[in-house]
């Protein structure tokens, strides 16, 4: 049987990884400051993940949610102490999209609407709702199109005060600091009249923080570098540091009843092991601490080069805009200097998404090369 070809390849078959080096199937070593797209967020091969990982699959890897899993009490608690949502309920889940698949239906449910607006630029997912409020439309198919969501800027408070007074929406879903689109982000002020125009519509915010939390930003949770609290939280990517596991914490105004939402593999016992072994080495190394001051020598290196516009995001979810298109800049990184980076829908900008355990002698080696490879 062949591969269904969605995906155009590098050349290069990674066979190990340890911390933020790729090993090939020729022994050749790569700097992963991609990080498989913000997923790897303790660095790859971890001990202590490792460890937690075997341990658990030599007690039991799964069962199903129709009984007992004290893994996830463990898990729901600690996230909570960590990000200081302690008062959101938690549900897991498998994936990003799916999370907010989950924050949306949850919305609909809550609400009894059904209109979602969203952002220019944004990106929520590949699936049913999650795909129709990605802004898009060469990824939405005709089905997903069906979807009833309109799409905003950045700043648009008029807009959406518009928008919100029709009385049909269910909810305003946003990346506190967008990804895929590019590394934008929206002004403070911007972020709390959303928040307060929500609220007074009784409309549900959901913060999509897929790829900018479990401390990416330099907080556990970007929206926390604004004083704002969303209805609901989505959480994947660097949660399982590539261990597959998805989730949204709740708040408690949103009630929940059997079977409102479920799930065949979410919170699994090993996705558990997973997510608790990242959060228990964010803690123990002080990660989200790291990210914020190694994102800091990042730009400070970044503000010497001539060839950068402009330095975008926070803590270690970076991109350097040029004035050229950085795939074949990508390329040659790849291939002749052997790290890995990343692209974003802006063709313009080179996306930055190390492990968040990545140091100093990192950073100047990426500039060393990148130095080598600009035009
Ligand atoms: C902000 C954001 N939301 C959702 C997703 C979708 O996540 P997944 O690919 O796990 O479905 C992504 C993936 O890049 C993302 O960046």
């Amino acid at each position: 049987m062949k591969l269904f070809d969605v995906y155009p390849l590098y050349d290069i078959t990674p066979v190990s990884a340890k911390g933020v080096i790729l090993k090939d199937e020729k022994g050749q070593e790569f700097l992963d400051l991609y990080g498989g797209h913000a997923v790897i967020s303790i660095g790859h091969g971890h001990p202590h993940y490792v460890k937690r990982l075997k341990d658990q699959l030599d007690k039991i890897g799964f069962y199903s949610n129709a009984v007992q899993n004290p893994l996830q009490q463990e898990l729901a608690q600690k996230l909570g102490s960590l990000s200081g949502c302690d008062d959101y309920h938690l549900f897991l889940c498998n994936s990003g999209a799916e999370a907010n698949e989950n924050a949306l239906k949850l919305a609909s449910f809550h609400t009894g609407k059904s209109r979602v607006i969203a952002f220019h630029n944004s990106f929520h997912g590949r699936t049913s709702a999650a795909v129709a409020t990605t802004d898009n439309p060469a990824i939405n198919a005709p089905i997903n199109k069906q979807q009833k969501v309109s799409f905003l800027a950045f700043e648009d408070t008029t807009g959406l005060k518009q928008e919100l007074a029709k009385d049909d929406v269910c909810a305003v879903i946003m990346e506190a600091i967008q990804g895929v689109g590019g590394l934008d982000e929206p002004s403070a002020k911007f972020y709390k009249e959303v928040a307060q125009i929500c609220k007074q519509h009784k409309v549900v915010l959901i913060a999509d923080e897929v790829q900018s939390g479990f401390g990416r930003s330099g907080k556990f949770f970007a929206f926390q570098h604004h004083d704002i609290q969303p209805d609901i939280i989505s959480i994947a990517k660097g949660m399982g540091n590539g261990f597959p596991v998805g989730g949204i914490l709740i708040h408690p105004n949103i009630k929940a009843y059997y079977g409102m939402l479920g799930t065949t593999f979410g919170g699994n016992h090993m996705a558990c092991a997973a997510t608790l072994a990242v959060l228990e080495v964010l803690e123990q190394e002080d990660l989200i601490k790291n990210a914020e001051e190694i994102g800091s020598y990042f730009k400070e290196m970044a503000m010497k080069i001539p060839q950068v516009n402009r330095i975008k995001g926070k803590g270690l979810m970076l991109g350097l805009e040029f004035d050229f298109e950085v795939a074949p800049l990508r390329k040659r990184l790849i291939y002749n200097q052997h790290i890995f980076t990343g692209s974003a829908k802006d063709k313009k900008v080179l996306r930055i998404l190390p492990a968040l355990n990545i140091n100093k002698t990192h950073i100047i080696d990426f500039f060393n090369a990148l130095k080598q490879e600009l035009p």
